[in-house]
């Protein structure tokens, strides 16, 4: 046991985050979880997450996304949020033209329904070479598909429902390495299950009493996850947490 005192400064809260090596993942592609819970675990307040997050909280939610090569979503996020494409700063986005990457990354939805507004902002205002991705499956519905076709690249990935290691394989294929999930708990409980989860960035913020939605929603019968602590740093009230899956201690029990 160790107390945590206060270590040093970190002045880019960013700048633990760009270190880590997600260049070996254990399959296709590196995923990231992003999240934020209340003390109690708590995934939203009102149906929404902005009040759950803290300024340094969406501070760094923000910069997160300059790792991604696709940040990944699933459909009742992007309904509940409005969610548009992703912006990241001038700078950041010289830095990754540089490295040979468009300078936002893509958003890809996962949704079976395909019931999403196809005039918002995610689909319309997406830049040429960073075009919203729906990763869905065959069983779609074929006349909500062919809409989804002209506002957005479409992947499958499944028959009756998405399957993560199908989804994960597909962007892997179309050069996407680093996928950032940005939730919500349903879709990030697949990705556990599924065991495609690589790191989890969780910030916990100081209050309790939100929603009764776990920041993780684990499918029936998926079994315990394990991690291991790889960073805790703390701005005022608020912790922030990695994890990386614990593949060698063994990751899963089923
Ligand atoms: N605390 C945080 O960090 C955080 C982060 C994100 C979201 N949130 C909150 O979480 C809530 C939304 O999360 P949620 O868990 O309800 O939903 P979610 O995970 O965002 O999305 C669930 C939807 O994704 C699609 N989906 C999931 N698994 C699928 C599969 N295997 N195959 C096909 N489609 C699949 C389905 O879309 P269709 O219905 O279109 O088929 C499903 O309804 C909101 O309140 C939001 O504010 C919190």
């Amino acid at each position: 046991m160790h107390v945590l005192e206060p270590g040093t400064e970190v002045p880019d809260p960013l700048a633990p985050y760009l270190d880590v090596d997600r260049s070996r993942p254990a399959h296709e592609c590196w995923v990231t979880g992003h999240m934020v819970a209340g003390i109690d675990g708590t995934a939203a307040i009102d149906g929404r997450v902005g009040s759950l997050s803290t300024a340094p909280d969406q501070a760094l939610f923000r910069s997160m996304r300059q790792i991604a090569d696709i940040v990944m979503v699933g459909a009742e996020t992007v309904r509940r949020e409005g969610y548009g494409p992703v912006r990241l700063s001038e700078e950041a986005r010289a830095q990754r033209v540089g490295a040979g990457k468009p300078g936002n990354p893509p958003v890809a939805v996962i949704s079976r329904s395909l019931d999403l507004d196809w005039t918002a902002r995610l689909f319309t205002d997406a830049p040429e070479d960073a075009r919203t991705h729906v990763i869905t499956c065959t069983a779609a519905d074929p006349a909500r598909r062919a809409e989804a076709e002209k506002a957005a690249t479409v992947v499958d990935a499944g028959r009756d429902a998405v399957e993560p290691a199908a989804a994960l394989r597909a962007l892997a294929d179309l050069g996407h390495r680093v996928v950032l999930c940005e939730g919500g708990p349903t879709w990030l409980g697949e990705l556990v299950a599924a065991d495609r989860l690589d790191e989890l960035c969780l910030s916990i913020s100081p209050l309790m009493g939100g929603d009764p939605l776990p920041v993780c929603v684990n499918p029936a019968g998926s079994g315990i996850a394990r991690f291991a602590l790889k960073g805790a740093m703390a701005d005022g009230d608020t912790l922030f947490l990695r994890y990386e899956t614990d593949r060698q201690g063994g990751a899963r029990d089923a």
